[in-house]
């Protein structure tokens, strides 16, 4: 049972656990102004498309109260404010877009007093929490249905931290897997170390520890040799942004798995709630990419590792094309990539 939370609200401010220090030291950061929530989405100690989602929403909540004014229109205005600082944190998560969107509409179609909006406006930010729980908990039982029959248990390599800490909690990625345990079905999981920021070997291996789901931690180069030894039935990974038609774009390195599980015949399943489909880019290639400091890339520790004088280029995530990926799971229901664009809700 999962019991990792990785956004808090509790007494009027906001806990997050620091992701930026796991596994070595478990700690909370305490935020109550906007601007503090807006620092830590972009310095990763929040992280995961999901997980920002929720934490951007409770900074609009955060923003919207720290406005003294009574009036509507400098009310709203200081929103869309607060909504620009929250949205230049991290380009390629469309849940940070999407969160803050269904925050702004909330107060533009609440009428009455300022304060009355701020209330809807927390329990607005509750409600993404709570729901993406749950879609979390859905993706999970639907991904029973789309197990492969043999062998009774499965060994799932994963990449990235798709887990309880990327969302509300329980995951999405790492929630099939947690559905798979429990079902009895788990025989492993293959965790990808995920270089440069090493969500896999630091995050996704330490929430499998806490709950004695058996785990491998594999460095990125040696997920090929692993297919190719049978030593995997089946991959699952989360995802940052998926096109309509169903390119999806997930952390550095996934492309790369999706086209050897390809080469090997092993299922490639993407799962992810719908928050995280952009139906308004038509293919990934609209897909914005992060690209962060090179710093990530050229030290270990303290430790430069790369001689001077040489380029760098450090993407935070590539996008995998649709005819690589079996099947997306969803809180409603596995479809092919090319089903997607029945799941719309518009
Ligand atoms: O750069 P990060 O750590 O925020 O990366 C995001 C991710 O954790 C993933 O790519 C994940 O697979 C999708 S979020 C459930």
């Amino acid at each position: 049972m999962n019991t990792i939370y990785p956004v808090v609200w509790s007494n009027n401010k906001v806990l997050l656990i620091d992701q930026t220090y796991l596994p070595s030291q478990y700690t909370l950061v305490e935020i109550s102004r906007y601007e503090d929530m807006a620092k830590a989405i972009k310095t990763m100690i929040v992280r995961g498309a999901p997980a920002i989602g929720v934490a951007a929403a409770y900074g609009m909540y955060l923003g919207a109260k720290e406005t003294n004014t009574k009036d509507r229109e400098i009310f709203l205005k200081k929103l869309e404010e607060v909504a620009e600082t929250l949205r230049q944190t991290r380009p390629t998560a469309v849940n940070l877009f999407w969160a803050i969107s269904r925050m702004l509409k909330t107060a533009y179609e609440t009428l009455g007093t300022v304060e009355e909006i701020k209330t809807i406006l927390l329990e607005t930010a509750q409600k993404i929490q709570a729901e993406d729980l749950q879609t979390c908990q859905d993706i999970g039982q639907n991904s029973l249905e789309i197990l492969p029959k043999n062998p009774d248990k499965l060994s799932i390599l994963t990449h990235c931290n798709a887990g309880a800490l990327a969302t509300a909690g329980y995951g999405t990625a790492l929630g099939v897997i947690r559905s798979v345990w429990t079902a009895g079905r788990l025989k492993r999981v293959y965790a990808d170390e995920t270089r440069p920021r090493l969500q896999g070997a630091k995050l996704t291996a330490w929430e499998c520890v806490q709950e004695q789901i058996p785990v491998t931690v594999i460095s990125d180069n040696m997920a090929a040799h692993c297919m190719q030894k049978g030593l995997i039935d089946m991959v699952v990974v989360g995802a940052d942004r998926i096109a309509e038609n169903g390119d999806t774009a997930n952390k550095i390195g996934t492309y790369g798995v999706a086209v050897i599980a390809k080469m090997h015949n092993i299922p490639f399943y993407v799962a992810a709630p719908l928050s995280t489909v952009d139906f308004s880019l038509e293919n990934g290639e609209l897909i914005p990419i992060e690209e962060r400091d090179p710093s990530e890339l050229s030290t270990i520790g303290n430790t430069i590792i790369y001689p001077d004088g040489v380029d760098y280029y450090n993407p935070a995530f590539d996008v995998t094309p649709a005819h690589l990926i079996t099947g997306i799971i969803t809180e409603q229901k596995t479809v092919k990539p090319e089903e997607l664009i029945h799941l719309n809700p518009s």
